[in-house]
């Protein structure tokens, strides 16, 4: 890596119409089924997204301490042996954690590029400028887009560690999961690593909290959707009206995230010319949020064509980072 400050290009890969493209036609679909469901991509607009962050910082939500120790006590051990000369994130964010790694990166000498693939350009541009002031020479190749849609248009030279961290794999539904895992692995050079962070099957109390924290701080994350859909879709529901539900799914395994309504009543969607109905204590999910055990990662890994190489723990066992390699083919 020269010395100097490094190249930014952000590559916008969005729709004409913007990141809420196709929002229209899946709200309608998820609101016209018998039991209703919102996709949970649409809980990030500026609001949600701040509203997330103070989630990181509740006591109870433990994922997101946990995911940092590890971080901290493994990055090291993550870049050792494979020596990635580029750092690819998926849903990078405020690209917080990335630090840690693109240090450890820097600590070894391998640091060239990072490549933040979130769905927020302002946030992109604005951790991309961060960065190349923070580590000099290091070259951000952002990519603005829906990383689920559009993973294979990510630039992906060789010798990349390829992050998903936030346990945010355990958002997907099972069968979006596998194929998700399954492209990856056909992306990935063999001498490319994939760390994953996965939140982890525990007693109910401690995940439920995570999930119903004492400052009613989720609850209004989880309404701040309904704001969304006011404001993108000429949407008129009263936050007021619905209460946050989150509980354990143990056949599932995952945290099973509703809105409830309080009392009968109708939503009118202006831009979908459409008119929603709700029965009095109807629940329309919003998320789920499913927790792992090694061997469920490991044999998701083996269906996907990638081999588990390292599982690392937090001090109480709760979260799990996991280091992948594609199989050889
Ligand atoms: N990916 C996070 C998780 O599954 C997102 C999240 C945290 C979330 N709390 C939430 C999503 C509450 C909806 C509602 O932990």
């Amino acid at each position: 890596m020269q010395g100097g400050r490094g190249a930014i290009e952000i590559q916008v890969d969005l729709p004409e119409d913007g990141a809420l493209a196709g929002m229209a036609e899946v709200v309608r679909e998820g609101l016209s089924c018998p039991f209703k469901e919102i996709p949970p991509k649409y809980f990030y607009d500026e609001r949600g997204s701040e509203l997330y962050e103070r989630i990181t910082e509740l006591p109870e939500y433990y994922p997101y301490r946990c995911e940092r120790q590890i971080l901290d006590a493994r990055a090291a051990e993550i870049v050792a042996a494979a020596r990635p000369r580029t750092l690819i994130e998926l849903g990078s964010g405020a690209a917080s954690k990335s630090r840690v790694l693109l240090d450890a990166m820097s600590e070894i000498g391998t640091l060239e590029t990072y490549v933040p693939v979130d769905i927020s350009e302002e946030i992109t541009r604005r951790a991309a400028s961060e960065l190349v002031d923070e580590y000099p020479g290091l070259d951000v190749r952002g990519i603005v887009c829906d990383y689920e849609t559009h993973l294979e248009r990510i630039p992906r030279p060789e010798g990349a560690l390829i992050a998903f961290l936030g346990g945010t794999i355990g958002n997907f539904r099972p069968a979006a999961r596998r194929s998700f895992l399954a492209r990856i692995a056909t992306l990935m050079y063999p001498g490319d690593r994939f760390l994953l962070g996965t939140d982890l099957v525990k007693d109910r109390a401690t995940v439920e909290a995570a999930y119903n924290d004492s400052a009613g701080v989720t609850a209004e994350f989880n309404k701040n959707v309904l704001a969304v859909l006011n404001r993108e879709l000429g949407a008129d529901f009263d936050l007021d009206a619905f209460e946050h539900v989150a509980f354990w799914d143990p056949e599932n395994e995952w945290i099973d995230i509703r809105l409830r309504a309080l009392a009968e009543q109708f939503v009118d969607l202006t831009t979908l010319d459409m008119r929603a109905h709700f029965a009095r204590n109807e629940e329309m999910r919003t998320e789920i949020s499913t927790k792992f055990t090694r061997e469920r990662i490991e044999s998701s890994y083996a269906d996907a064509g990638l081999e588990l190489l390292e599982w690392w723990l937090d001090d109480a066992g709760l979260y799990a980072l996991s280091l992948a390699r594609p199989l050889a083919q």
